[in-house]
């Protein structure tokens, strides 16, 4: 007989499938980074045997929204929590380059540039790859704890072969653009991703986004993306992402699906509907969703995209500008035709400062309290936290209402990510760190919104199918051995908006290509984690 290296005896094994028979009394062996199952008690030898008794086995959780692309490769600059919060909740794959940006692919001359701008955007010198390759083998040379897999961002593809320019791409421009593309999506990247709020991603028209996802079909990957309104124009924002999939032929994942802002409240009972339609007429279409009520973003986006155009260096130049202010205020009062405009929908009182590494005495304030603070117009008193911070603020917008993220999380095809931007400092919304035992703790065992196999599904077998991570995301002979053990009477999430990575309750083990990498809710230090090619 030959030995496991690891056999977990006696846990209750919830596989990460849809089916009736997702939860089973079974035993778990891994040997050479696979898993075996067993009927409870079987016979077997292994190197390292422990009782899992009263505890949920399941396959290791996928977060299919983050922005922890370069997190691991800022030297020196990041907090050991920061980069722990992920695994410490059980996820075992994050899938990165979300939201249109992505560290790869650039055009070799432009690496330099992007670079510099990446330091803004992931809060560190993250590096730029001219492709998927360089971007693993960047990683490949960092250990981590967990897996990481990449969407290619639009917005980088744009931003590397056109610059930070408000116009249409040149027929060449769109042929760079698509065979960029192409080849990270060879070499491994796991779809294309869109952030049509965010420039320069918000400069493209329909047209161009089609011709990209179409290169995303040709792959059999899908088409990834933050919609370009996720407010008063949700429903016309969602209609130009089910263009774009019906005209390219590519499967449709919305990020963080949310109706966010007072004119949008509610509106999650027609967007739903309007998917689950589609679905039922065979269209490929999902979403994912984090457990709160309150978003992240940069500070900048609360501003009219031609305020940014020639990227951020002319943004603070305008923002200096008290004519240019004045016009921005207007903007934000009255509305621009293609602009979600945050302010307008919620207000500045609704928008916390997270994130400002040069005053962090004005973290945690809403920028309505910092301007009465300094005596100031709101926009100016943002203007000026801009102007000191060089354009790096991050901030907190408390936008939605419980009852449409309840109503997302419950849609059958759903599926969660913590949209996590791990930067350093501050007080980062605590997504982050919470989002799975969230979802565990609070939706599922205190509210009953979902049953148990229910959430571990989209968590696990559900992400794995869209994301093409084939053999994760279920427990099954042959898989590859990334698990989470839980108790499910005590999980829970730890982290809160004053508190925002403090680490979950009732993870008891997390093991990652069949090493064990938590333990009693704490990291152990091994660091079996690589960069997954789909
Ligand atoms: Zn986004
Ligand atoms: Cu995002």
């Amino acid at each position: 007989m030959n030995g496991f290296d690891l056999l977990l005896r006696g846990g209750l094994v919830i596989d990460g499938t849809a089916g009736p028979g997702a939860a089973r009394r079974a035993d778990v062996g891994v040997s050479a980074g696979r898993l075996t199952l067993l009927p409870p008690g079987a016979p077997a030898l292994s190197r390292e045997t422990e009782d899992v008794g009263g505890l949920v086995v399941a396959p290791g959780l996928i977060d299919v929204h983050t922005h922890s692309d370069g997190v691991t490769l800022i030297d020196g600059e990041v907090g050991r929590d920061m980069v722990a919060a992920s695994v410490l909740q059980g996820v075992t794959v994050e899938i990165c380059g979300n939201c249109g940006s992505s560290l790869f692919p650039a055009p070799p001359e432009r690496l330099a540039g992007m670079r510099a701008e990446n330091r803004v955007a992931f809060g560190g010198d993250v590096g730029m790859y001219t492709g998927f390759a360089g971007f693993a083998a960047a990683h490949a040379a960092v250990p981590r704890a967990n897996h990481l897999a990449s969407l290619v961002g639009h917005g980088t593809l744009r931003g590397g072969v056109m610059g930070p320019v408000d116009r249409a791409a040149t027929p060449g421009e769109l042929d760079t653009m698509c065979a960029l593309l192409d080849r990270a999506l060879a070499e491994g990247a796991a779809g294309l991703s869109t952030g049509l709020i965010y420039t320069p991603g918000t400069y493209a028209g329909t047209d161009e986004v089609v011709a990209l996802a179409a290169v995303a079909a040709r792959h059999g990957k899908p088409y990834v993306t933050h919609l370009r309104d996720e407010m008063s124009r949700v429903e016309e924002a969602l209609e130009e992402a089910v263009e774009i999939a019906v005209r390219s032929g590519a499967a449709l994942h919305v990020s963080h699906h949310k109706t966010a802002g007072r004119f949008a409240w509610g509106r999650t009972e027609r967007t739903l509907p309007r998917i689950a339609a589609l679905r039922a007429r065979g269209m490929d279409v999902t979403c994912d969703v984090y457990p709160y009520t309150a978003g992240s973003t940069a500070l900048g986006a609360m501003f009219p995209p031609w305020a940014f155009e020639g990227g951020i260096s002319a943004l603070t130049a305008r923002l200096a500008d008290p004519g240019l202010r004045d016009r921005m205020r207007l903007a934000i009062a009255e509305g621009v035709p293609g602009w979600e405009n945050t302010v307008g929908n919620g207000g500045w009182d609704r928008v916390s400062i997270a994130c400002a590494p040069r005053h962090p005495e004005t973290e945690g304030l809403t920028v309505a309290e910092l301007a009465t603070a300094r005596g100031q117009d709101p926009l100016d008193a943002a203007a000026f936290l801009l102007l000191a911070e060089q354009g790096e603020v991050t901030i907190i917008s408390h936008s939605m209402i419980e009852d449409d993220v309840r109503r997302v999380l419950a849609a059958p095809y759903s599926m969660i990510g913590s949209d996590g931007v791990p930067k350093p400092g501050g007080r980062p919304h605590p997504r982050w760190a919470g989002t799975f035992p969230r979802v565990l703790g609070h939706y599922v065992r205190k509210l009953g919104l979902l049953g148990l196999e229910t959430a571990l599904h989209k968590m696990t077998g559900m992400a794995a199918a869209r994301f093409g991570l084939t053999g994760r995301g279920v427990i099954a002979d042959g898989a590859h051995a990334d698990l989470v053990v839980f108790d499910p009477d005590t999980i829970a999430d730890g982290a809160t908006f004053a508190d925002p990575l403090a680490p979950p309750a009732g993870i008891h083990s997390v093991v990652v290509a069949g090493r064990t990498v938590v333990r009693d809710g704490a990291e152990t230090g091994a660091r079996p984690g690589s960069v997954l090619a789909t």
